[in-house]
This record gives C-alpha cells, sequence and structure tokens, in this order.
C-alpha cells in the first residue's frame, strides 16, 4: 500500500445486519489521532438496521444486489470512486471473491465473533457453548476468499462461564469486538 504520510485512508465499511462494529467504527473515525475515515457504508442488505446508523452519521451508503451477477464490478467501481484504501468487513455475511480481493489490492479487514481458525462461520457462540469451551474471544484478520480465514491481526481472548447461554457470551464478546476493531485497524495503519 501506497505511504500516505498522516493523510487519513479513506474506508468503506461494509454491514449486513445491526450495525453495532459500524458504530463503534464511527465513533472511532471521528478520533482526532483515528487513521480512517469512513467514507463509504456498503450494505446486501437494504433494511439492515445498521444503515440507520450511517444515515446519522451523514455517510454515503451503498445497497447491493447480491442476485446481480455484476455487482462485484459495480462496487469495485464505486470504490475506486471514493479513493476506497481500506475495507472493514463489519457483520457482512457473504464472502468476497478471490477476483473481488486481488482488483481492489488493498487492505481488507473482517471481525469474527471466536478465536478463528475455530469456529469459523455462523452460530458460532451456540457451538462454542455447547461444545463447552472454556474459552471463547473475537479476532480481527485480513480477508482471503475463504470464509473467515486469512492472516490473524489482533485476538483477544474471554473465559466462558459454566452458566454463560447464546445471549451472554454474544453480549460479552460484543463488547469486545468495539474495542479490539479499532485497535487492528491501528496496529496495521498508523505506521503508515
Ligand atoms: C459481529 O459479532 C461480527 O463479529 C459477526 O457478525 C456480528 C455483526 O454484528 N461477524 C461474523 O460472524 C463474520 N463471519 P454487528 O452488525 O452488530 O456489528
Amino acid at each position: 500500500m501506497e505511504k500516505l504520510y498522516g493523510k487519513k485512508i479513506n474506508t468503506a465499511v461494509f454491514i449486513s445486519g445491526r450495525g453495532s462494529n459500524l458504530k463503534s467504527l464511527i465513533k472511532y473515525n471521528r478520533k482526532k489521532n483515528s487513521p480512517i475515515l469512513i467514507k463509504l457504508v456498503i450494505s446486501n442488505n437494504a433494511d439492515a438496521k445498521g444503515l440507520t446508523i450511517a444515515n446519522k452519521s451523514k455517510i454515503i451508503k451503498y445497497i447491493i444486489n447480491l442476485n446481480n451477477k455484476n455487482f462485484e464490478k459495480k462496487l469495485l467501481k464505486k470504490l475506486f470512486y471514493h479513493k476506497i484504501n481500506l475495507i472493514c468487513l463489519a457483520g457482512f455475511m457473504k464472502i468476497l471473491s478471490k477476483n473481488f480481493i486481488k482488483k481492489f489490492n488493498k487492505p481488507i479487514l473482517n471481525i469474527h465473533p471466536s478465536l478463528l481458525p475455530k469456529y469459523k462461520g455462523l452460530n458460532t457462540h451456540n457451538r462454542v457453548i455447547k461444545n463447552k469451551e472454556k474459552y471463547s474471544g473475537a479476532t480481527v484478520h485480513f480477508v482471503s476468499s475463504k470464509l473467515d480465514s486469512g492472516k490473524i491481526i489482533l485476538q483477544k481472548k474471554i473465559k466462558v462461564s459454566k452458566y454463560e447461554n447464546k445471549k451472554t457470551l454474544q453480549k460479552k464478546i460484543l463488547k469486545i469486538e468495539h474495542k479490539l476493531y479499532p485497535k487492528a485497524i491501528k496496529k496495521i495503519l498508523i505506521n503508515l
């Protein structure tokens, strides 16, 4: 990635639903010493709650239609037009193609609510509880074209109590995610 010498990095956040990580990233991007500037929020779901968060913050939104086979091409056009240099997937429930990742050619990050490489995919917390895991956590990693894979940037581990259920675990881990994502971004960008 080119050196940007103190300039904020134009960032697009991809969502599919609630958008609590989007909210925490918006909060982070407003900080004076934050290395990112969120210019675009992309959603594959027109009803995503997260879009109202983007609205309130007056960030440009773009809804993609996954049924349109040219959606990645259109999306890349949009990203290049807005000079996006970083993509943060925040609850984006679609795997980006190898071709998209190659053509974008800049960092794409993802957050996942488990200690990757364990528990990739959906229903993470249910599976963790069912397997009586002692620990779980959250991971921020670079995106590859395989589900929840790619080089790990940061990970935070927490204890799973005997009395944990899906809801309590999700709440605990989400709180961790909101701190971990900005930290991981800082880790990869601050020295540019
Ligand atoms: C978060 O827990 C995120 O880690 C997870 O979706 C949730 C989105 O919540 N992502 C994945 O499972 C990716 N495989 P949010 O919309 O409130 O940020």
